[in-house]
């Protein structure tokens, strides 16, 4: 049996429902069930029910986005920083092995090779990179899980979301058999206020980037495939291989979608940052290379969101909670 922490959350619910169509027991848990957040209460638990395998898809991310998380500082650490590391510690009390939700948002920008190597390239948008972005040129590569974030508290400026989760990160790496799944701007074919391609439809005007991003089901099935195949504990980016613009995102949706209106961007960072948005974002390039050695297959990005928008519904009315 799966434990599934965080199961009434975005990214949970999608591992419930992957979960139930393979037709694996799993016991989703609610804080309002067991306070999983208290070691206390989370080894009690474990010791109960006896899992073999534990997801945790519980976090916190901000609502209505991630600048919320500037002004929920506590709740922030607790649910990015400190919750990993308490499971990290339970699970490891009694030997069962575990899966964390963390995120791509540890990187700003992509990495380009030169002549005499690699460099760092914060800025994606910068007029020098645009060309190389628009072009998909080869030598513009994603970060791999060997870099280390930089974009978090220990190479600022980052979010202070960013940030917690890269010393959440660090708390997980430091005990025990653990797989940390790095998750980046979620999609799927799905309406709703957490979906990136509702996200986009919703904006009065869009921030114009390059990202590598990942279709939900596609990710939670990635995950469960590694576990499945008992690949090696470890980090895994886990996006769609490829990285897509905005306007090229916006430009699916105009083709496919037909919204009947334009959609209008950002001039430029500094416009963006003035007037919409109140913390820095990230937008970076990521390399599923780690992944795909597995032998775990996961579509590339322009199948992935072709598919989205043209199996488009509807979110469904939310089911009236029993009691
Ligand atoms: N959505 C994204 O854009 C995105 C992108 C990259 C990474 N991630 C990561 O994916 C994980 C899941 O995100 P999500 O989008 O599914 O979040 P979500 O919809 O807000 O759900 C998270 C769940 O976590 C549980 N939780 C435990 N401690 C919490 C706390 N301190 N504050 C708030 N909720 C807490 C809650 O479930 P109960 O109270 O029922 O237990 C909640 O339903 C997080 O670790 C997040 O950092 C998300």
């Amino acid at each position: 049996m799966i434990l599934l922490l965080g199961a009434t959350g975005y990214i949970g619910s999608a591992f419930a429902a992957e979960l139930a169509s393979r037709g694996v027991a799993h016991r989703p848990v609610s804080r309002a069930e067991v306070d999983y957040t208290r070691f206390d209460a989370l080894l009690g638990l474990l010791r109960e029910a006896r899992p073999s395998f534990l997801i945790n898809a519980a976090g916190y991310t901000g609502k209505p986005n991630v600048d919320a998380c500037e002004t929920h500082r506590a709740e922030t650490l607790a649910g990015n920083t400190l919750l990993p590391q308490t499971i990290a510690h339970a699970c490891a009390a009694v030997g069962l092995p575990w899966g964390h939700v963390s995120s791509g948002c540890i990187y700003n920008g992509a990495k380009l090779r030169s002549g005499t190597g690699v460099v760092a390239i914060p800025d994606l948008t910068a007029a020098a990179v645009r060309p190389l972005v628009e072009t998909r040129s080869p030598d513009l590569l994603g970060f791999t899980e060997e870099d280390s974030p930089n974009f978090s508290f220990r190479s600022p400026p980052c979010s202070f979301y960013s940030g917690s989760k890269a010393l959440g990160e660090e708390g997980v790496a430091a005990t025990g058999a653990a797989y940390v799944w790095r998750l980046r701007i979620p999609f799927d074919e799905v309406d709703g206020p957490r979906n990136y391609l509702s996200k986009i439809q919703r904006y009065p005007r869009v921030y114009d980037n390059a990202n590598s991003i990942s279709h939900r089901r596609d990710f939670v099935r990635a995950c469960l495939d590694l576990w499945e195949r008992r690949a090696p504990f470890a980090i895994y980016n886990v996006t769609n291989p490829g990285y897509v613009t905005t306007r090229q995102v916006v430009q699916a949706i105009e083709r496919v979608l037909r919204p009947g209106r334009r959609f209008e961007f950002w001039e430029n960072d500094a416009e963006f940052y003035r007037l919409a948005a109140r913390t820095p974002r990230s937008n970076c390039l990521m390399d599923v290379s780690r992944l795909l050695s597995t032998g775990v297959r996961i579509r590339p990005v322009e199948e992935a969101l072709e598919e989205s928008l043209r199996t488009w519904r509807p979110e469904p009315p939310a089911t009236p909670s029993a009691g």
